[in-house]
Protein backbone atom coordinates (compact mmCIF):
# COMPACT_ATOMS: atom_id res chain seq x y z
CA UNK A 1 0.00 0.00 0.00
CA UNK A 2 1.07 3.86 -0.76
CA UNK A 3 3.34 2.94 -3.06
CA UNK A 4 4.32 5.82 -5.55
CA UNK A 5 6.56 4.31 -7.69
CA UNK A 6 6.01 5.77 -11.01
CA UNK A 7 4.81 8.70 -10.14
CA UNK A 8 5.74 12.71 -10.36
CA UNK A 9 5.09 14.84 -7.34
CA UNK A 10 6.11 18.62 -7.03
CA UNK A 11 6.73 20.26 -3.50
CA UNK A 12 6.30 23.74 -3.65
CA UNK A 13 8.65 25.64 -0.91
CA UNK A 14 10.26 21.96 -0.20
CA UNK A 15 13.89 23.43 0.23
CA UNK A 16 13.91 23.41 4.23
CA UNK A 17 11.38 22.78 6.97
CA UNK A 18 7.88 20.75 6.47
CA UNK A 19 7.91 21.34 2.22
CA UNK A 20 11.29 19.19 2.47
CA UNK A 21 10.15 16.48 5.15
CA UNK A 22 7.12 15.80 2.95
CA UNK A 23 9.30 15.85 -0.17
CA UNK A 24 11.54 13.28 1.50
CA UNK A 25 8.62 10.82 2.27
CA UNK A 26 7.42 11.22 -0.97
CA UNK A 27 10.75 10.33 -1.98
CA UNK A 28 10.84 7.19 0.16
CA UNK A 29 7.68 5.61 -1.22
CA UNK A 30 9.47 5.84 -4.60
CA UNK A 31 7.97 8.82 -6.34
CA UNK A 32 10.22 11.44 -8.71
CA UNK A 33 10.27 14.72 -6.75
CA UNK A 34 10.38 17.72 -7.88
CA UNK A 35 11.66 20.25 -5.41
CA UNK A 36 10.38 23.94 -6.06
CA UNK A 37 11.97 26.84 -3.71
CA UNK A 38 12.31 30.45 -4.26
CA UNK A 39 15.92 30.41 -2.96
CA UNK A 40 17.61 27.76 -5.50
CA UNK A 41 20.36 26.64 -3.63
CA UNK A 42 17.48 25.60 -0.61
CA UNK A 43 16.01 23.23 -3.61
CA UNK A 44 19.79 21.97 -4.53
CA UNK A 45 20.70 21.16 -1.04
CA UNK A 46 17.67 19.04 -0.39
CA UNK A 47 17.75 17.57 -3.09
CA UNK A 48 21.47 16.42 -2.51
CA UNK A 49 19.76 15.57 1.14
CA UNK A 50 16.85 13.14 -0.51
CA UNK A 51 19.43 11.60 -2.64
CA UNK A 52 21.34 10.31 -0.07
CA UNK A 53 18.65 8.98 1.79
CA UNK A 54 18.08 6.78 -1.67
CA UNK A 55 15.48 9.33 -3.38
CA UNK A 56 15.02 10.79 -6.51
CA UNK A 57 14.99 14.55 -6.38
CA UNK A 58 15.18 17.23 -8.68
CA UNK A 59 15.56 21.09 -7.90
CA UNK A 60 12.52 23.06 -9.70
CA UNK A 61 13.29 26.79 -8.46
CA UNK A 62 10.65 29.39 -8.91
CA UNK A 63 8.33 31.69 -7.23
CA UNK A 64 5.32 30.23 -6.76
CA UNK A 65 3.87 34.14 -6.79
CA UNK A 66 4.62 34.69 -11.08
CA UNK A 67 2.45 32.63 -12.70
CA UNK A 68 4.54 32.53 -16.13
CA UNK A 69 8.07 31.47 -14.02
CA UNK A 70 5.16 28.29 -12.33
CA UNK A 71 3.59 27.34 -15.64
CA UNK A 72 7.26 27.79 -17.08
CA UNK A 73 8.63 25.19 -14.21
CA UNK A 74 6.11 22.46 -14.44
CA UNK A 75 7.00 22.73 -18.25
CA UNK A 76 11.00 22.12 -17.41
CA UNK A 77 9.88 19.78 -14.35
CA UNK A 78 8.03 17.38 -16.84
CA UNK A 79 11.01 17.37 -19.61
CA UNK A 80 12.68 15.83 -17.38
CA UNK A 81 10.53 13.83 -15.45
CA UNK A 82 7.44 12.99 -17.19
CA UNK A 83 4.47 14.50 -16.03
CA UNK A 84 3.12 15.72 -12.65
CA UNK A 85 0.54 14.11 -11.22
CA UNK A 86 1.24 14.78 -7.37
CA UNK A 87 1.13 18.38 -6.29
CA UNK A 88 1.91 19.29 -2.99
CA UNK A 89 1.19 23.20 -2.33
CA UNK A 90 3.42 23.55 1.06
CA UNK A 91 5.35 27.11 0.09
CA UNK A 92 4.28 29.50 2.52
CA UNK A 93 5.11 33.01 4.76
CA UNK A 94 5.18 31.65 8.21
CA UNK A 95 2.54 33.15 11.07
CA UNK A 96 6.00 34.74 12.81
CA UNK A 97 6.72 37.57 10.02
CA UNK A 98 3.06 38.45 10.78
CA UNK A 99 2.68 39.17 15.00
CA UNK A 100 0.13 42.29 15.11
CA UNK A 101 -3.36 43.01 15.16
CA UNK A 102 -4.48 43.70 11.74
CA UNK A 103 -5.67 47.59 13.29
CA UNK A 104 -1.90 48.25 12.78
CA UNK A 105 -1.20 46.60 9.59
CA UNK A 106 -1.18 48.28 6.44
CA UNK A 107 -2.18 47.09 2.62
CA UNK A 108 1.35 46.50 1.94
CA UNK A 109 1.32 44.45 4.93
CA UNK A 110 -1.31 41.73 3.75
CA UNK A 111 -0.19 41.50 -0.23
CA UNK A 112 2.89 38.72 0.99
CA UNK A 113 0.42 37.11 2.41
CA UNK A 114 -2.08 36.90 -0.29
CA UNK A 115 0.07 36.53 -2.86
CA UNK A 116 2.36 33.40 -1.41
CA UNK A 117 0.02 31.67 0.72
CA UNK A 118 -3.53 32.28 -1.55
CA UNK A 119 -2.55 33.11 -5.53
CA UNK A 120 0.60 31.12 -5.00
CA UNK A 121 -1.82 27.90 -4.30
CA UNK A 122 -3.81 29.23 -7.51
CA UNK A 123 -1.35 29.50 -9.42
CA UNK A 124 0.11 25.84 -8.91
CA UNK A 125 -2.85 24.08 -9.37
CA UNK A 126 -3.36 25.82 -12.70
CA UNK A 127 -0.23 24.66 -13.89
CA UNK A 128 -1.00 21.30 -12.46
CA UNK A 129 -4.14 20.43 -13.85
CA UNK A 130 -3.40 19.95 -17.61
CA UNK A 131 -1.37 17.22 -16.97
CA UNK A 132 -3.51 15.52 -14.56
CA UNK A 133 -7.01 15.94 -16.44
CA UNK A 134 -5.00 14.18 -19.75
CA UNK A 135 -3.54 11.36 -17.03
CA UNK A 136 -7.29 11.09 -15.70
CA UNK A 137 -4.90 10.61 -12.52
CA UNK A 138 -4.23 13.93 -9.61
CA UNK A 139 -3.52 14.05 -6.16
CA UNK A 140 -3.25 17.88 -4.93
CA UNK A 141 -2.52 18.74 -1.56
CA UNK A 142 -2.37 21.64 0.10
CA UNK A 143 -0.26 22.89 3.51
CA UNK A 144 -2.86 24.87 5.77
CA UNK A 145 -2.67 26.08 9.38
CA UNK A 146 -5.17 26.22 11.97
CA UNK A 147 -4.86 29.60 11.73
CA UNK A 148 -7.13 29.02 8.41
CA UNK A 149 -9.79 27.15 10.01
CA UNK A 150 -10.08 29.19 13.68
CA UNK A 151 -9.61 32.82 14.64
CA UNK A 152 -6.99 33.26 17.69
CA UNK A 153 -5.85 37.00 19.01
CA UNK A 154 -2.30 35.86 17.99
CA UNK A 155 -1.85 38.82 15.05
CA UNK A 156 -2.21 36.42 12.36
CA UNK A 157 -5.11 37.67 10.99
CA UNK A 158 -3.73 38.02 7.55
CA UNK A 159 -2.06 35.03 7.25
CA UNK A 160 -4.93 33.34 7.84
CA UNK A 161 -7.47 35.00 5.16
CA UNK A 162 -4.54 33.63 2.80
CA UNK A 163 -4.63 29.93 4.01
CA UNK A 164 -8.50 30.28 4.89
CA UNK A 165 -9.02 31.13 0.92
CA UNK A 166 -6.91 28.63 -0.35
CA UNK A 167 -8.78 25.95 2.15
CA UNK A 168 -11.92 27.70 0.31
CA UNK A 169 -10.39 27.70 -2.92
CA UNK A 170 -9.55 23.59 -2.57
CA UNK A 171 -13.15 22.53 -1.23
CA UNK A 172 -14.65 23.87 -4.74
CA UNK A 173 -11.01 22.86 -7.22
CA UNK A 174 -12.25 19.42 -5.28
CA UNK A 175 -15.81 19.25 -6.70
CA UNK A 176 -14.75 20.37 -10.08
CA UNK A 177 -12.52 17.89 -10.43
CA UNK A 178 -14.32 14.90 -8.40
CA UNK A 179 -14.96 13.24 -11.67
CA UNK A 180 -11.63 13.63 -13.44
CA UNK A 181 -9.43 11.10 -10.79
CA UNK A 182 -8.16 13.86 -9.40
CA UNK A 183 -8.37 14.58 -5.49
CA UNK A 184 -7.82 17.55 -3.46
CA UNK A 185 -7.35 18.07 0.44
CA UNK A 186 -5.47 20.05 2.76
CA UNK A 187 -3.74 19.90 5.50
CA UNK A 188 -4.02 22.27 8.78
CA UNK A 189 -1.03 22.38 11.14
CA UNK A 190 -0.68 23.01 14.12
CA UNK A 191 2.73 23.50 15.90
CA UNK A 192 5.42 21.85 13.88
CA UNK A 193 9.31 21.82 14.66
CA UNK A 194 12.47 21.53 12.67
CA UNK A 195 13.65 18.07 14.19
CA UNK A 196 12.93 15.85 16.90
CA UNK A 197 15.16 17.15 19.36
CA UNK A 198 12.64 20.69 18.82
CA UNK A 199 10.08 18.57 19.33
CA UNK A 200 10.51 17.45 22.38
CA UNK A 201 11.59 20.12 24.23
CA UNK A 202 8.87 21.88 24.21
CA UNK A 203 10.57 24.67 25.53
CA UNK A 204 7.53 27.07 25.19
CA UNK A 205 4.26 27.11 26.62
CA UNK A 206 2.47 26.89 23.17
CA UNK A 207 4.78 23.37 22.48
CA UNK A 208 3.96 22.31 25.69
CA UNK A 209 -0.01 23.17 25.39
CA UNK A 210 -0.08 20.24 22.49
CA UNK A 211 -2.22 17.32 24.27
CA UNK A 212 0.40 14.99 22.97
CA UNK A 213 3.07 16.83 24.64
CA UNK A 214 5.63 17.16 21.66
CA UNK A 215 5.35 19.89 18.74
CA UNK A 216 5.23 17.91 14.99
CA UNK A 217 7.47 17.11 12.50
CA UNK A 218 8.06 17.64 9.16
CA UNK A 219 7.91 13.69 8.74
CA UNK A 220 4.62 13.77 10.49
CA UNK A 221 3.31 16.09 7.52
CA UNK A 222 4.89 13.91 5.13
CA UNK A 223 3.59 10.55 6.59
CA UNK A 224 0.02 12.23 5.68
CA UNK A 225 1.13 13.74 2.64
CA UNK A 226 1.94 10.12 1.06
CA UNK A 227 -1.67 8.59 2.45
CA UNK A 228 -3.28 11.72 0.54
CA UNK A 229 -1.24 11.29 -2.79
CA UNK A 230 -1.49 7.31 -2.99
CA UNK A 231 -3.72 5.63 -5.03
CA UNK A 232 -5.76 4.12 -2.15
CA UNK A 233 -6.90 7.70 -1.15
CA UNK A 234 -9.05 8.02 -4.24
CA UNK A 235 -11.90 8.66 -2.05
CA UNK A 236 -10.51 11.01 -0.16
CA UNK A 237 -11.45 14.61 -1.57
CA UNK A 238 -12.80 18.26 -0.47
CA UNK A 239 -11.39 17.94 2.75
CA UNK A 240 -9.61 20.19 5.31
CA UNK A 241 -7.70 17.43 7.76
CA UNK A 242 -6.23 18.66 10.88
CA UNK A 243 -3.03 17.23 12.10
CA UNK A 244 -1.66 19.05 15.30
CA UNK A 245 -1.62 16.57 18.13
CA UNK A 246 -4.79 17.32 19.36
CA UNK A 247 -4.79 20.28 19.70
CA UNK A 248 -9.08 21.58 19.45
CA UNK A 249 -9.68 23.21 16.40
CA UNK A 250 -12.88 24.24 14.66
N1 LIG B 1 6.02 25.41 10.96
C1 LIG B 1 4.80 25.51 11.50
O1 LIG B 1 4.63 25.45 12.73
C2 LIG B 1 3.59 25.63 10.61
C3 LIG B 1 2.31 25.66 11.20
C4 LIG B 1 1.19 25.76 10.40
C5 LIG B 1 1.33 25.82 9.03
N2 LIG B 1 2.58 25.81 8.47
C6 LIG B 1 2.68 25.89 7.00
O2 LIG B 1 3.56 24.89 6.53
C7 LIG B 1 4.24 25.36 5.38
C8 LIG B 1 5.74 25.23 5.55
O3 LIG B 1 6.13 25.91 6.73
P1 LIG B 1 7.64 25.90 7.27
O4 LIG B 1 7.57 26.14 8.72
O5 LIG B 1 8.36 24.70 6.76
O6 LIG B 1 8.18 27.24 6.55
P2 LIG B 1 9.68 27.66 6.18
O7 LIG B 1 9.68 29.14 6.16
O8 LIG B 1 10.68 26.95 7.05
O9 LIG B 1 9.86 27.10 4.68
C9 LIG B 1 9.09 27.64 3.64
C10 LIG B 1 9.89 27.54 2.36
O10 LIG B 1 9.07 28.13 1.33
C11 LIG B 1 9.90 28.92 0.51
N3 LIG B 1 9.11 29.98 -0.13
C12 LIG B 1 8.65 31.13 0.44
N4 LIG B 1 8.03 31.89 -0.48
C13 LIG B 1 8.10 31.20 -1.66
C14 LIG B 1 7.68 31.48 -2.97
N5 LIG B 1 7.05 32.65 -3.25
N6 LIG B 1 7.90 30.58 -3.95
C15 LIG B 1 8.56 29.41 -3.67
N7 LIG B 1 9.01 29.09 -2.42
C16 LIG B 1 8.79 29.98 -1.43
C17 LIG B 1 10.95 29.51 1.44
O11 LIG B 1 12.12 29.89 0.71
C18 LIG B 1 11.21 28.35 2.39
O12 LIG B 1 12.30 27.53 2.00
C19 LIG B 1 3.78 26.80 5.15
O13 LIG B 1 2.73 26.83 4.21
C20 LIG B 1 3.27 27.20 6.53
O14 LIG B 1 2.30 28.23 6.43
C21 LIG B 1 3.71 25.71 9.22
Amino acid sequence: MFDLTGRVALVTGAGQGVGEGIAACLAARGAVVGVNDLVPERAEAACERIAAAGGEAVPVPFDVTDHDRVVAGFARLAETTGPVTILVNNAGIPPTMALQPFRDTTPADWAPYLAVNLLGVLHCCHAALPAMRTAAWGRIITISSGAGTAGTHLGVATYGAGKGGALSFMRNLALEEARAGITANSVALGLIAKDRAAATAAVDKMAASVPVGRMGLPTDVGALCVYLASEEAGWMTGQTLQLNGGSITT
